[in-house]
């Protein structure tokens, strides 16, 4: 009987759980911290909700003098402190043994062939099939390098019914040029379908159920144009400083960080119009195709901010600035806030400015998409009982907080008519019993079930650089970032740059 014919078991399927089949997941890079907080706990994570397969094994590869039990050692130390599921000791011996350590430097033939005849073993002693994830965890400047020998050692090279697979973390690059040459070599070693980039944006609950809420209800859709919005404000606020990032990010900044990647990728989703499935394919169209319609203002110098991080205090303790920062140059350019406005040149979005942001040391840490309505066209009410309504406003609180405010006018209790503004909130902690997976439990199962829908394709990337690269040119050739005192909001400028347009940004 077609599942068509019959809906129980239709439903019934779809609560299955998508589990992995046989596979192993090899990291190059263990050894960072993306790698240990993020990583090997979200391995973890799958492991004990049941969703990898009996023999998943985990190899790890780096510059290090260790034997198996040393590298399982470190990502037990690593499950323990950050995994999100409590630790059981039987999930845990199940997977610790098809944990496996290759040392080398990524130019070591030998180590290669070590990794080939590790990989051969794990398929007869755990039943991988032949199928592997190789997770680049690693500095930009050795994804040559490591995709060349995994080609040369024809680790790339899929036996016979199983999949080889390349999973990449940012940055693709650092401007247009650099990312297309990128993906010129990547694309030499492994077809388009296998090639994994990771924004691990796509992977919070949050960001995907902004195509929940704009396509599976009729409420928000009829209002989600120029007709309506005035305009919309994504934000990424953090307040922490750059760590021990100082070699990543010291002539990297906060656009090429996060705007170019994260940022966009949120607008794409907030603005594009409805895919004809949620397939890879679709989904990337229609980002792309608005993507393709995102213009930038003529005049960068009033519509773009970038800032640096003074010294300050933050969570009542006297923080560092910048500059201080160990590692940094202490005559570095670098942003660590930036501000952008975009327009979009179509017909739903004409004329509706979208405001990105983000920085390092703000006052409070949050993502949101605040999509914000335009008042009233006529007010029946005396000017002195509206004083205190705003504009109507939509948010999608990515993080910490996670839900969804919807923020209107409402009357006052009392004799008068004066009214002001309210919020109706939605709550992830309230409304569901079930908690969010991290971001990279989600992208790694999804890429040992070769499902890509979450990942952006090298067109986005490259054409999110091509929006970018102008205002990086624009900012190198005109002074310095402007500073701001950690712990505050940023650079006066930016708050500036909204006042221009009449507009002034949220303070969440
Ligand atoms: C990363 C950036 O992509 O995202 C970091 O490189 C940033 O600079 C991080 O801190 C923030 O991620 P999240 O999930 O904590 O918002």
């Amino acid at each position: 009987m077609s599942s068509a014919a019959n809906p129980l078991r239709d439903a019934q399927d779809r609560r299955l759980p998508r589990i992995a089949g046989p596979s192993g997941l090899v990291i190059f890079g263990v050894t960072g911290d993306l790698s240990r907080k993020k990583l090997m706990p979200a391995v973890y994570d799958l492991a004990n909700r049941g969703l990898l397969p009996p023999g998943f094994s985990l190899v790890g590869f780096a510059r290090r003098d260790w034997e198996d039990q040393d590298f399982c050692q470190v990502v037990h130390d690593s499950v323990k402190q950050y995994a999100r599921t409590p630790f059981r000791e039987e999930v845990w011996r199940q997977l610790g043994a098809g944990m496996r350590f290759v040392p080398g430097v990524f130019d070591d033939d030998e180590a290669f062939a070590r990794l080939k005849s590790t990989i051969q073993d794990l398929d007869s002693s755990r039943g991988t099939g032949g199928n592997f994830a190789f997770y680049l965890s690693v500095p930009p400047k050795f994804f040559p390098t490591v995709l060349q020998q995994l080609k040369k050692h024809e680790l790339s090279d899929a036996p016979d019914g199983s999949w080889r697979r390349a999973v990449i973390e940012k940055p693709f690059g650092h401007d247009l040029a650099s990312a297309q040459e990128l993906n010129r070599v990547v694309h030499q070693v492994f077809r388009q379908s296998d090639v994994f980039r990771i924004d691990h944006y796509l992977g919070k609950e949050t960001v995907q159920n902004i195509l929940a809420l704009r396509f599976a209800n009729t409420m928000f859709e009829p209002l989600w144009n120029r007709s309506y919005v005035d305009h919309v404000q994504i934000t990424m606020a953090e307040d922490i400083g750059i760590g021990g990032r100082a070699g990543y990010y010291d002539g990297i900044g906060a656009a090429r960080d996060v705007i170019q990647n994260h940022l966009l990728q949120l607008l794409a989703l907030t603005a594009m119009e409805e895919p004809s499935s949620f397939d890879a394919k679709a989904l990337v169209t229609e980002k792309l195709k608005v993507l393709n319609a995102v213009r930038l203002p003529k005049d960068l110098g009033r519509h773009t901010v970038r800032g640096q991080y003074a010294a300050g205090w933050q969570g009542g303790r006297k923080v560092p600035g910048y500059l201080e920062e160990e590692g940094i140059d202490p005559d570095s350019r670098t942003d660590t806030y930036a501000a952008v406005k975009l327009e979009i040149d179509n017909r739903r979005w004409a004329g509706v400015p979208f405001y990105l942001r983000t920085g390092k040391r703000l006052g409070r840490r949050v993502t949101e998409i605040a999509v914000v309505f335009q008042r009233a066209p006529y007010s029946p009410f005396d000017a002195t009982d509206t004083r205190e309504l705003g504009q109507n406003a939509l948010v999608i609180r990515v993080q910490p907080d996670e839900g969804i405010t919807i923020r209107f006018g409402s009357k006052v209790p009392g004799t008068s008519m004066e009214i002001r503004d309210v919020t109706m909130d939605f709550a992830y902690g309230e409304s569901f019993t079930e908690s969010s997976p991290e971001a990279y439990e989600r992208l790694i199962l999804d890429v040992l079930l070769g499902d890509a829908n979450l990942f952006p394709r090298h067109q986005e990337v490259e054409r999110s650089w091509e929006i970018l690269d102008p205002v990086e040119e624009f900012w190198e050739a005109h002074g310095r970032p402007e500073p701001y005192t950690a712990g505050t909001w940023g650079p006066q400028a930016a708050d500036e740059m909204l006042a221009r347009d009449g507009r002034s940004w949220r303070r969440p």
